[in-house]
Formats: structure tokens, C-alpha cells, sequence
């Protein structure tokens, strides 16, 4: 297992690439099974969960090709299991469900475990799948899903308690292309993410309104065809390199972003004191640390709300932002792991209840910390990145899941950070 040993410090300058969204490429990836024809992904970031996908899509029978960040998959041929052994490393390979179930007319699956962000159940999935027909049966940790005689189109709510769900849009979208008649998916994500998906579909042959909105309209058709498509930036790594470049920067550019997709994290990142200067395009932004700080009252909810996948690095900035900050998790009230570790740091931060209050701290310490997930691995780099001495981040392969090599674009800015084997 593989560490992260950051000396605190450095002054970050200089530009670096934002790779294709991981989050929008894992569905897209699994779309692939909907067509025998040859689909060519670019831009899929290299991260271990893309990697997990394309072995669950091999393990399924598909050809698949990767060669830097373009992915080829031809699914001629495709079996209706997925592998527990690879399914249960990744809960977004649930996204396997709804393109096999269109496809085969009956899917397998592993139920997701827990995990560490919070409960994430999949009732609303298999709610809208049962929608369009299907029948649905749990045994042995296996959920199997069997439509013997095709989906049929329906209205589905996919409203939750924490409001609509990304992925679970995404499997009765995908199941919805080849159902016949009309799907009307109401309370649906309207993530970039989503979109993204949607358009790839389109590409293919489908026939979907409204995606990117809370109405989806789909129509469904007989068959889909091969596409090339290009990846979305990824909204969260851009928005991690913002909050690296606001805690430890003096002028960080950042390439191929997208700007509508960053307007929460830039009016956070702006309202804390810091500048971000957007190219006209929309597509570059620099962002320049600010002199006069202030903290923050943020709350996630689902887009074009702030992120829940931001919320770990946007408190890792404000532990050292003058003042009290209020940070709520609405949609993953348990997603706040990383608060233990930073405190390890010197932060002073109390979590009730799903909401984390923070009192900014002149200056963190390192301490040996241990990344939890992803996005709060990410948190931990951050405030190392400002922290006195070197702080030694193990459990690497939480980072390695969703952010490609980030030692490498940290090194380029010039952070001082070394990635260690762990013996
Ligand atoms: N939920 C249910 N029932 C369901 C599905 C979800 O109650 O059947 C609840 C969840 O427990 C949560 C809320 O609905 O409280 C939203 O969850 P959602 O289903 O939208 O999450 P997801 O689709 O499984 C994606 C991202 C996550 C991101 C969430 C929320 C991918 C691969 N994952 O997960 O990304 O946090 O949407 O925006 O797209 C990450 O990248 O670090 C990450 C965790």
C-alpha cells in the first residue's frame, strides 16, 4: 500500500490539465454493453475505478482496448453475470445493471455492501426498474433481475429521501433506451454527469429529452449503434485543484474545465477571499490566494447545488480560514471522516448531527493521517499541503480510485510531495 508524504509549505504556480470526469466516464463505460457495435470513450481519466469498470466489462465478455485516455469496447457478445469478486470493489458498478437488464433481458449483480461515505442503498434503482418491468429477486447477496419479455416504457418518481439519485437515473435511463414506448423519469439528477450520459446515448441511436433537468423523457427504440465520444471534465478534480491552488497557490491555472459546471465551487471558493479569473471560453481558470479571509456557511444538495464530492476539500481549506464556518452534508450526513484526521492536524472542528462546525486555525501541524475515501483522501493532501512539517498520508489507494496522479499535477506546481511504498 502505497503512501502520501507531503511536505508542507511549498508555494504552488503554474498550469496543469483537468482530466475527463471519472463519474461521468464509469456509467458511460457500462453504456457500452447496450450496443454490439464498437464504442471509442476518450478522455477516460486513468484511476483504479475505470480500471475495476473495464475488467467487469471484460469479465462480461467484452473487448475492450485502452490506450492512454481512449477506451475501445466491443460488446459483440456479453454474458448477464457480473463477478462478485470485481463488482463488490466498486459500489458504481451497480451502473452494469440497467444496460445487461435492456440487453439480456435478465441481469446479476452483488447488493453493494456499506461503505464508509454512509448507508447508500439501491431501492430506488431497482424501483425504477421494476417500473419498466422487471422482476426482481435477492438470494445469496445477488440481486437478479429477469424481463424475459422486453421493458416497457413507464413514469417513474426516483425521489429519495436525500432527493434524486445520479446512478440510479442513470441505470433507468439506460434500461429506458431499449424499453418500448415512452419512460418519463420525474425527480431525475440533473447532474453534468447525467448529461453526459445522455448525449453518449444519443449518439448511439437513443431518443432522450430533458436530461441535465429533473424531467426525463425517453423514447425508447429497437437498437443503438456505436459512437466515439469525448469525456466532461471532471467538476471535482478541478474543484480540489481551486481549493489547492486558494490554501497553497500564487496563481494556478487550470486547463480544460468547464465553467457552468464550477459555479458553486467558484462562488465558495470567491466568497472565502480568494480570486478565480475564468478565460471567455470557459474552459481556464487561474485562481490567485486572497489576502482578506473569511469563513463559509455551506450546504451539499444535489446539483446545481454544492457538491457533496466537494465538501471534504472545501473544510480542509476553511480549517485555516479566519472565522467560523458551517458546513452541511445533506446528502451524505455521515460523510465526515475526515474531520478526525484533520483534527489530528490542529483543526479545531465539531461534527453534530450531519453538519460540521469549524473555527479557523492559523496553521494545521503534520501528523501521520489515514485517508478514509476518495474525496476525503483529497481533503488530507490539502491541508498538508499548508501544514508545518511532513505529513504522511497512508491508504493512498482511496486517492488512486478517483484522481489521476495527483502526485504527478502536484509535483508539477510545484508541491513537495513523494509517494512512498508502505511496508
Ligand atoms: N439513495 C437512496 N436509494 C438509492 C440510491 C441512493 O436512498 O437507491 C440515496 C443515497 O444514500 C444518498 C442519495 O440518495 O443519500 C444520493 O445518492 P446517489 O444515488 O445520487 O449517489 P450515487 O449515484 O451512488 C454518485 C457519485 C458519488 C456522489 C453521489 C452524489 C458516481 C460513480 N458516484 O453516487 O460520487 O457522491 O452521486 O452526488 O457517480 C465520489 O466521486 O466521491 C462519489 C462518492
Amino acid at each position: 500500500m502505497d503512501k502520501l508524504v507531503v511536505h508542507g509549505g511549498a508555494t504552488l504556480r503554474g498550469s496543469i490539465n483537468i482530466s475527463g470526469s471519472k463519474n461521468a466516464s464509469l456509467p458511460i463505460l457500462a453504456a457500452a454493453i447496450l450496443t454490439g457495435e464498437d464504442c471509442i470513450i476518450r478522455r477516460v481519466p486513468d484511476v483504479s475505478d475505470t480500471n475495476y469498470m473495464i475488467q467487469i466489462l471484460s469479465a462480461l465478455g467484452a473487448d475492450v482496448e485502452r490506450s492512454s485516455g481512449t477506451v475501445r469496447i466491443s460488446c459483440a457478445e456479453v454474458i448477464d453475470e457480473a463477478p462478485y469478486e470485481l463488482v463488490r470493489r466498486m459500489r458504481a458498478s451497480i451502473c452494469v445493471m440497467g444496460p445487461l437488464l435492456a440487453r439480456k433481458g435478465r441481469c446479476v449483480v452483488s447488493l453493494p455492501g456499506g461503505c464508509v461515505i454512509g448507508d447508500r442503498p439501491v431501492d430506488l434503482h431497482l424501483r425504477g426498474l421494476e417500473a419498466l418491468g422487471a422482476k426482481v429477486e435477492f438470494e445469496g447477496g445477488n440481486i437478479t433481475l429477469t424481463a424475459p419479455n422486453g421493458l416497457r416504457g413507464a413514469e417513474i418518481d426516483l425521489r429519495g429521501t436525500h432527493g434524486p439519485t445520479v446512478l440510479g437515473t442513470d441505470n433507468v435511463m439506460m434500461a429506458a433506451t431499449l424499453a418500448e414506448g415512452i419512460t418519463v423519469i420525474e425527480s431525475a439528477a440533473a447532474e453534468p454527469e447525467v448529461l453526459d450520459l445522455a448525449n453518449f446515448l444519443n449518439a448511439m441511436g437513443a431518443k432522450i429529452t430533458g436530461a441535465g433537468t429533473r424531467r426525463i423523457v425517453i423514447e425508447g427504440v429497437k437498437e443503438l449503434h456505436g459512437v466515439e465520444h469525448t469525456v466532461i471534465p471532471d467538476r471535482i478534480e478541478a474543484g480540489t485543484f481551486m481549493a489547492a491552488a486558494a490554501l497553497a497557490g500564487d496563481g494556478v491555472t487550470l486547463r480544460r474545465v468547464c465553467r457552468e459546471h464550477l459555479k458553486t465551487i467558484t462562488a465558495a471558493i470567491v466568497q472565502s477571499g480568494h480570486r478565480v479569473d475564468f478565460n471567455e471560453a470557459g474552459d481556464t481558470c487561474t485562481v490567485y490566494r486572497g489576502e482578506t479571509l473569511q469563513g463559509l456557511e455551506i450546504s451539499t444538495a444535489p446539483y446545481p447545488a454544492y457538491p457533496t464530492d466537494m465538501q471534504a476539500q472545501m473544510t480542509a481549506l476553511l480549517v485555516t480560514t479566519p472565522g467560523i464556518s458551517v458546513i452541511k452534508d445533506t446528502i451524505f450526513p455521515q460523510r465526515f471522516m475526515h474531520c478526525a484526521e484533520l483534527k489530528r492536524m490542529g483543526a479545531d472542528i465539531k461534527v453534530d448531527n450531519g453538519t460540521a462546525v469549524v473555527r479557523g486555525v492559523a496553521q494545521l501541524s503534520a501528523a501521520p493521517v489515514m485517508a478514509s475515501d476518495l474525496r476525503a483522501s483529497a481533503a488530507l493532501v490539502l491541508a498538508a499541503l499548508t501544514a508545518k512539517g511532513a505529513t504522511e498520508i497512508s491508504r493512498l489507494y482511496h486517492i488512486d480510485r478517483g484522481y489521476e496522479h495527483i502526485d504527478e499535477k502536484l509535483l508539477m506546481l510545484g508541491a513537495n510531495v513523494e509517494r512512498v511504498k508502505d511496508r
